[in-house]
């Protein structure tokens, strides 16, 4: 196969999530969620990966493994654990961490919202709330204020669609959870109820989508406003919307809703932030499952690398902004098929560079094996393994592999 150069500066890393891996982050609305009996949660977060305590060492292994990115969220229930009480001793935290990816050669993607809020957001309506998005604000002046000059890049959140996006393929945890009597209990734990309480993974209405965008822009003013001149965007979760047997119309306005509304609303920012494990086939019935004999990953989805090209494309086409891929990965427990995965994902990116795209960075998701929300500690997406047991890391042969391509920059 022919060798493929990147451009130079081209950002390579991995990316993690507060909650999927610092460990006892008790004060957010997951972990509630994941307390309360009936809910589609399997198990705690528990610990995750301890890294709270151990990212000193987790940088320092992904530095020499070749990785010159790293793309990580700070937890707001950490840093604003009451509401408008800030801790000065988690913006600290953040501050050394930020620190640490600066003396690896760790250029730092910083997420302010990763899925998981306080609870007492949560409780007093959370992403249907009227006053969230300046609630939000606030959080970010005053992150930004702390840590915005050790900032590489800025995404607000995280997949600001996550919410419609699972409803739309009939999670069942998604059917009807205002009246589920777990909702309840989890709403009736932050002193709220189920009308109310709304996680951001449950923000799947209109009001939802409105709530957050305006959270966005609130974010974006926060960060610009410095210190610090990081490029600020946010990520959506893109899936490869193809349309199979006259399925154009169904396509095109799953599309409409799950990206287009969210790609017309980032115009103007500095880049978007494209997120993609799979495609999804759209007929003119409705949506289609798994073909049948294509490969699956443990998340039940096609083996599909080449819907990171088409979703570059797509995102690129729509918002003329740069793209840095946040997150493209694949939850399988052999890691020859992680390798085969991430380097046909990378031929697509390659393509989009030849054909003129701007391409900035390429984060796997993810650094190491973490807790992968209801699905707990099952699907393995880490370059990295952890032993549950002793929190011990080990390096998998693709992290090798893909650290390889990072420092050679080359493929
Ligand atoms: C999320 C991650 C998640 C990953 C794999 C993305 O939707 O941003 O938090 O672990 O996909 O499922």
């Amino acid at each position: 196969m022919t060798e493929i150069t990147f451009p130079a500066g081209f950002l390579w890393g991995t990316a993690t999530a507060a909650h999927q891996v610092e460990g006892g982050n008790v004060y957010n609305d997951n972990w509630v969620m994941e307390h309360t009996p009936g809910g589609p949660n399997v198990e705690s977060s528990g610990d995750a990966c301890d890294h709270y305590h151990r990212y000193r060492d987790d940088l320092t292994l992904l530095a020499d493994l070749g990785f010159n990115t790293y793309r990580f969220s700070l937890e707001w229930s950490r840093i604003e654990p009451e509401d408008g009480e800030f801790s000065l001793a988690a913006l600290d935290h953040y501050r050394r961490v930020l620190a640490a990816c600066h003396e690896h050669g760790l250029t730092p993607i910083v997420t302010f919202h990763h899925f998981t809020s306080p609870r007492w957001l949560a409780a007093a309506g959370g992403w249907e709330a009227a006053d969230t998005p300046e609630r939000f604000g606030r959080f970010c002046a005053r992150a930004t204020a702390h840590l915005g000059d050790l900032m590489g890049y800025a995404c607000t959140m995280n997949e600001v669609n996550i919410g419609p996006l699972i409803a739309s393929f009939g999670a069942p945890a998604m059917r009807g959870f205002r009246a589920a009597a777990w909702y309840a209990a989890a709403a009736r734990s932050v002193g709220s109820d189920p009308a109310r309480f709304t996680p951001f993974l449950y923000a799947t209405s209109e009001r939802g989508c409105e709530t957050i965008l305006a959270a966005h822009r609130c974010a974006v003013q926060a960060i610009k406003a410095g210190p610090g001149q990081c490029a600020v965007g946010l990520t959506l979760a893109m899936e490869d919307i193809q349309a199979v047997a006259g399925g154009e119309e169904a396509a095109a306005r799953l599309r409409r809703t799950l990206q287009d509304v969210y790609l017309e609303a980032v115009r103007g920012d500095d880049f978007i932030g494209v997120q993609t494990y799979t495609r999804r086939r759209c007929a003119a019935a409705g949506l289609l499952g798994p073909e049948a004999g294509v490969e699956l990953t443990q998340m039940g989805y096609e083996f599909w690398p080449e819907a990171l090209g088409a979703t570059i494309r797509y995102a690129s086409a729509m918002t003329g902004l740069p793209v840095i891929v946040t997150e493209n990965g694949i939850g399988t427990g052999d890691d020859t098929r992680r390798l085969a995965y991430i380097e046909r994902a990378l031929r697509g990116v390659a393509a989009c560079l030849r054909d003129g795209l701007d391409v900035r960075g390429y984060t796997y998701w993810s650094a190491m094996d973490n807790f992968e929300w209801a699905l707990g500690f099952r699907p393995t997406f880490g370059l990295i393994a952890v032993d549950r047991q002793t929190q011990a890391r080990t390096v998998k042969p693709s992290a090798r592999w893909l650290g390889k391509v990072a420092r050679e920059n080359r493929l």
